[in-house]
């Protein structure tokens, strides 16, 4: 392939992701804006390896790499269960970190290309700052995918002065820099190059430890950004016109992504990126264990729920992480056409923050093939909560919690939450008293006004389909 052919399909393939992007925003281009996505990853993948820079071996070697990579990629992507979704994405942008770092070691090792005066200058700060991102990206995205699966606790991390060891950090990284571009060759610069490379690893584990439970949707959304800048040094640092563009496109959608999380949860942006928010209750983590009795709890059983369903005029559903877990959304989507046959006004109330990842709702609501028109965003229907005769909320648990917006201390405080407990009763459908995500108790489920129809989501949501059927 020529050099200008080449070029033709780069403009090509960046077209399709932009195609893509703009596909994604609504639901119902959301697939088209896939395939968009997949066609122009795959021109930009068949010009790099016909294109003009790689040559002799060089295809056999990308075209193995392609092949254990697209096994394993196939392998993880069958695997993977819904709710692991987002430890996966953050192993994936770990992945993109990696490898900003070792295109940037192997170009400074590099020795076939010479660079001199001003040229040498500019190589040397593109290395310098892709390692950078590359390494804060990297063992960032480790320590998400920890939070993320459960194996590292919620609780932040706040080390004494932390926002003084990532000041001392920042300057010595700075001094080094100075010192790596002031190197006269590859054995001088490289000591400069690993201390730097060691201080952002540590750096990056660092500021995600320091985020609490709470904040972790706008952590995921940065370290998407961060994996977009580190794609797009590595695209200066390997000349790739693509790979620079692609990695501004996901950069900065994922900056506005942090921004929009920010702004959902009520959070200032530069806190969260400094750390130590949604951590400050002095209860650790309940996942599993119980929360302080608060009241009366008052438990349901499945058909006096479905009672108050064929009973009810209005229905807001609430779904949350715990629908998907038990994969319920299927049953929830025969319950809703049920009711909507006996003339139960029924719609979706989706938090910006449900789940475990953004728009992980709307997914399995798709999926079920609930009707968009029926699924509506926290501020279009949170209004509506004290005209609905019953509002059911399928394991969903901090984004349905009072404490947000009545107790200042919670680590929670501040975060908008849909608002349950104003219709005329409450339905919470989870398995125990256990806290969700945040670790914060919940007392919604004290309220004289809410019922609490315990078990796992599907086999109650079961049970209550089967009794409107009877
Ligand atoms: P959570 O607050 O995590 O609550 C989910 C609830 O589901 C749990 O309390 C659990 O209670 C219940 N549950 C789990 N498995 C269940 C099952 N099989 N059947 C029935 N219930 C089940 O979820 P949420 O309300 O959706 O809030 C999301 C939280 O995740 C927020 O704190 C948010 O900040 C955080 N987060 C969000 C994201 C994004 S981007 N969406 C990313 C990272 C973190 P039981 O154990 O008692 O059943």
């Amino acid at each position: 392939m020529t050099a200008s052919l080449s070029t033709m399909a780069y403009i090509g393939a960046t077209i399709l992701f932009i195609l893509s992007l703009g596909g994604l925003s609504t639901p119902e281009t959301a697939r088209r804006g896939n395939l968009f996505g997949m066609a122009g990853m795959a021109i930009a993948v068949l010009a790099t390896i016909l294109g003009p820079r790689v040559t002799g071996d060089g295809v056999a070697y990308i075209v193995v790499a392609l092949v254990i990579g697209g096994a394993i990629g196939l392998l993880a992507a069958k695997k993977v269960q819904m709710t692991q979704m987002p430890e996966l994405v953050a192993l994936m942008h770990s992945l993109v970190g990696l490898a900003a770092c070792l295109v940037g070691f192997a170009s400074y090792v590099d020795t076939s290309v010479a660079f001199t005066g001003a040229e040498k200058v500019i190589h040397e700060v593109e290395i310098y700052v892709g390692i950078l991102i590359g390494a804060v990206t990297f063992s960032g995205s480790i320590v998400a995918f920890g939070k993320l699966s459960g194996k590292i606790g919620g609780k932040p991390l706040l080390l004494p002065g932390r926002h003084f060891l990532n000041l001392i950090a920042l300057l010595v990284v700075v001094w080094f820099g100075r010192e790596f571009v002031a190197a006269h060759d590859v054995s001088a610069g490289m000591t400069p190059l690993i201390v730097m490379t060691v201080i952002s690893l540590l750096f990056g584990i660092h500021m995600v430890m320091a985020i609490g439970g709470a904040d972790m949707p706008v952590v995921v959304s940065m370290l998407n950004s961060y994996s977009g800048w580190a794609a797009a040094a590595t695209g200066f640092m390997l000349s790739n016109d693509l790979l620079i563009v692609t990695g501004a496109l996901v950069g900065s959608s994922g900056a506005i992504l942090s921004y929009i999380m920010c702004r959902a949860m009520n959070r200032n942006f530069i806190s969260v990126i400094a750390g130590g928010f949604g951590g400050g209750a002095p209860k650790p983590k309940a996942e599993g264990g119980a929360a302080e009795p608060q009241g009366e709890v008052q438990p349901v059983g499945s058909t006096e729920t479905a009672e108050m369903l064929r009973e009810a005029k209005s229905v807001i559903i609430v779904p949350g992480y715990g629908m998907a877990v038990a994969q319920a959304q299927h049953t929830v989507f025969e319950i809703t056409q049920l009711l909507r046959e006996k003339g139960v006004d029924v719609r979706f109330a989706i938090h910006p923050v449900a789940g475990r990842m953004p728009g992980h709702m709307n997914v399995l609501l798709a999926e079920a093939k609930v009707p968009y028109d029926i699924v509506m965003e926290m501020d279009e229907i949170n209004a509506d909560f004290p005209e609905a005769d019953v509002s059911m909320v399928i394991g969903a648990n901090d984004i349905v919690n009072p404490a947000a917006q009545d107790d200042p201390s919670s680590p929670i405080a501040g975060m908008p939450v849909l608002e349950v407990w104003k219709a005329k009763t409450s339905i919470v459908m989870k398995r125990s008293m256990a806290s969700g995500y945040a670790g914060v108790d919940n007392p919604l489920f004290y309220k004289e006004n809410n019922r609490m129809l315990f078990g796992d989501a599907k086999k109650m949501l079961d049970e209550v389909l089967n009794a409107l059927r009877a």
